[in-house]
């Protein structure tokens, strides 16, 4: 077979040197009869292709097919890698190829929904084109999720779901080395493991059943099973009413569960622990797609400390407080608070990553920990980037008699969650754990004002296609 070179390798240590790429034609332009400019793009990676007609190049009738090319559609290209005196704009790859092939293996049709080089804009430059009067359309968000398959060609997508991957990656990685047994538990169940409304109800077989809006019952049973520390990668339901910035109805969770020797710190630890090592890997592996990310949607890095700020839930309401924002010290943030305690916590710390703990227990579910010295409080956590909850994570009842009252207590039908109850009655460890959204944690590292765009394929309230 023929030799390829990936767009993205393109650097000036190939010139003059023949190459073959694959990839998209972004754009087209002509210059006259003899000359033609054709971008090509490969996994969000530009370089710009020169077609001239001359003897030892390509013919006039070349460069005539070149700009009849659709946009988007699949090419190969032949040709010499040069590297001009001017930096090249319009590409991400600082070399040209002086084409001598061009060959189209599959067009495009010729009126694209989207145009990908409009939608890689940023705000600040579709300002500045429409000012010059330049002829742009703003691709809306609906238009971009109607059409996510090209949306994802932008270099921004590409390195979302790069970065994406990579959390996924060290958060196997990380518990892998801690000794962590990777599971899958049931997303069929009978009950709602969470409580509440927002469940997806189902029939099963004649059955009612339920998708399951977190592995919080199985994973806990696996602790019963004397795996003694679990973590679950998987998709997790929620029947949302509320159409925001940061609820999906489908998203992707990172769940852990591990035995507690003595405290429920020992949790936090973990969690501290796993989220450098994320953080820092990002910085370190996803460079330039955080550049390609910050291009589209400048961002400032994500500061945090080498060791994690721990907060409990009073002393972030005595902050608040001081700031003139009163608090119910037995109630719940709501989203505003826990924004303004976010900026509070970094001007105060210097850190947009932090824990608070210590929940008033009435706001945690039924299966939360009380606190031994104060029961009006529980070992709890929540974790925060820039000022939004990315984890909630908690010590668990282990007694099944307080679990059942406390079921109870929180309205919950005890004949539905039996199963569970009944597996701690033959040895349960102390236990504890945690739940993080993957979509929150790459939208708030990168800053991102919506969570539709570090899902794939995203599900709201309004929407279940494509
Ligand atoms: O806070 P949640 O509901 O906690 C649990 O599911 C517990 N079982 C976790 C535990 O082990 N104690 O969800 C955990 C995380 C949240 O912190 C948030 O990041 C994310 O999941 N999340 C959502 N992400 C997108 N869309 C939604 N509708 C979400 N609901 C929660």
């Amino acid at each position: 077979g023929r030799v390829w070179t990936q767009v993205g390798s393109l650097t000036d240590q190939l010139k003059d040197r023949s190459v073959l790429v694959r990839g998209r034609a972004q754009a087209i332009r002509a210059v006259g009869k003899k000359i033609a400019f054709l971008v090509v793009r490969e996994r969000g990676c530009t370089v710009q292709c020169v077609l001239t007609a001359a003897p030892d190049l390509v013919s006039p009738q070349m460069v005539k097919y070149a700009t009849g090319v659709n946009r988007e559609s699949f090419v190969d290209v032949e040709g010499v890698v040069s590297v001009p005196g001017v930096p090249i704009k319009g590409a991400t790859q600082q070399v040209e190829i002086q084409v001598r092939k061009l060959y189209c293996v599959n067009s495009a049709g010729n009126t694209l929904p989207i145009n990908i080089e409009d939608a890689s804009r940023s705000e600040v430059e579709i300002e500045k084109a429409l000012e010059a009067g330049e002829q742009l359309v703003r691709v809306n968000q609906d238009t971009r999720l109607n059409f996510r398959f090209l949306d994802l060609r932008t270099a921004a997508n590409q390195g979302i779901f790069r970065v994406q991957c990579q959390v996924e990656n060290i958060f196997r990685q990380f518990l892998l080395n801690e000794e962590f047994v990777g599971i899958h538990t049931p997303k069929l169940i009978a009950g709602s493991s969470e409580g509440g409304s927002a469940v997806f109800r189902l029939d099963y077989k004649g059955t009612p059943a339920c998708l399951a809006q977190s592995p919080q019952l199985h994973k806990q049973m696996a602790i019963c099973g004397d795996f003694g520390r679990v973590f679950e990668i998987g998709p997790v339901f929620r029947a949302e009413d509320s159409f925001t910035h940061r609820h999906l109805c489908e998203f992707t969770g990172l769940d852990v569960e591990m035995e507690i020797k003595e405290h429920y710190a020992e949790v936090m630890d973990i969690v501290d622990r796993l989220f450098i090592a994320m953080f820092d890997s990002l910085n370190e592996k996803c460079q330039k797609e955080l550049e390609a990310i910050g291009k589209q949607y400048p961002f400032k890095p994500l500061k945090y400390l080498r060791k994690t700020l721990r907060l409990t839930f009073q002393e972030g309401i005595q902050m608040l407080k001081e700031a003139g924002v009163e608090v119910d010290p037995l109630g719940d943030l709501n989203t505003e608070s826990e924004k303004t305690l976010g900026r509070l916590v970094a001007e105060r710390y210097g850190t947009d990553f932090y824990i608070l703990h210590r929940y008033p227990l009435a706001v945690r579910p039924f299966y939360t920990m009380p606190c031994e010295d104060d029961p009006a409080y529980s070992n709890s956590f929540d974790v925060f980037i820039r000022g939004e909850e990315i984890i909630s994570g908690a010590q668990r009842v282990h007694i099944p008699e307080f679990l059942a009252q406390r079921a109870e207590a929180c309205g919950i039908d005890v004949t539905t969650i039996s199963t569970y109850i009944d597996s701690f009655r033959f040895g349960a460890p102390p236990h504890g754990g945690f739940g993080v959204g993957l979509e929150r944690v790459v939208m708030l590292f990168c800053a991102l004002n919506n969570i539709r765009k570090t899902s794939l394929f995203p599900r709201d309230p309004q929407r279940i296609a494509p």
